[in-house]
């Protein structure tokens, strides 16, 4: 067996701190595995960073498990977490389950879903069917419509102090872990010391007891395919930029005729 979830939650206890890397495909699956990064995000980030949407909203089901299928061949040895697209969970807690129960068939060996309040009962109610849950609260992009834009969230006493509550509900609840994302890093940071389970912060500062990046931004892809770059990511590699090189050196070559050479063909 690989990485559980009680591995996370002893290594919070140990104070020892981790990541968690988004991948939405088999190549990418392997290298997040190779590197030791222990937890993969399917992400419906799949929706802005790969499959051209505007956002998270459109990404169905289906979607979300043809990505979910690849990654679990990829990546057997991580902790493989399937992110609940939009409308997957909002409505009957029934279907929310079947929809979970479907993501664990793909392979993932735990959820995570979005918002705090409504979500408790549904967590505990997936937590005693066997079906792990990451929660993920703060900026989450599933309300990108409610919230006016993608703005940080958490930034009143009362609204910290809602955070507070939900968060300590979805411990109640039976979350193994819980994201924190878009805050002030004080208020994830209280969050994190008031929780026995680890904290996953994204713009949400240091003090959380893990981190996620999308893979896309800590390769230096975003800057060129979504024209920027989130505040809070930092591009570990500009992949982007070499791939644009790359693909240009090899047009370079074909158009002069020197690609493919008498190296590169049979006799
Ligand atoms: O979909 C995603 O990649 C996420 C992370 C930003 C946590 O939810």
């Amino acid at each position: 067996m690989g990485v559980t979830v009680r591995d996370l939650a002893a290594w919070k206890a140990e104070g020892r701190r981790f990541t968690m890397l988004t991948a939405y495909d088999w190549p990418t699956a392997k290298l997040v595995e190779a590197a030791g990064v222990p937890v993969i995000l399917v992400g419906d980030s799949v929706g802005d960073n790969v499959l051209g949407y505007a956002n998270t909203l459109p990404v169905t089901m289906d979607e979300a498990l043809h990505h979910a299928r690849a990654v679990a061949r990829g990546a057997p040895g991580c902790l493989l977490v399937g992110d609940m697209p939009f409308g997957s969970y909002q409505g009957s807690p029934d279907s929310a389950v079947d929809n979970a129960v479907a993501f664990l068939k793909a392979g993932m060996h735990a959820v995570k879903l979005e918002g705090g309040g409504w979500t408790a009962p549904l967590v505990k109610r997936m937590a005693e069917r066997g079906i792990p849950v990451m929660g993920h609260l703060g900026l989450t992009p599933q309300s990108v419509n409610a919230f006016g834009g993608m703005r940080v969230q958490a930034r009143s006493e009362s609204a910290q102090q809602l955070l507070l509550d939900h968060a300590r509900e979805l411990e109640a609840s039976g979350a193994f872990a819980v994201v924190l994302e878009g805050m002030p890093r004080e208020i994830a940071g209280q969050v994190t010391t008031a929780l026995r389970i680890p904290t996953i912060g994204i713009g949400a500062g240091p003090d959380c007891d893990a981190q996620v990046l999308i893979t896309h931004d800590l390769l230096g892809v975003s800057r060129h395919t979504r024209g920027g770059m989130p505040k809070f990511a930092r591009a570990y590699a500009e992949i982007g930029e070499l791939t644009l090189n790359a693909m240009r050196a090899y047009d370079d070559d074909v158009r002069a005729g020197r690609f493919p050479d008498d190296e590169h063909s049979y006799h």
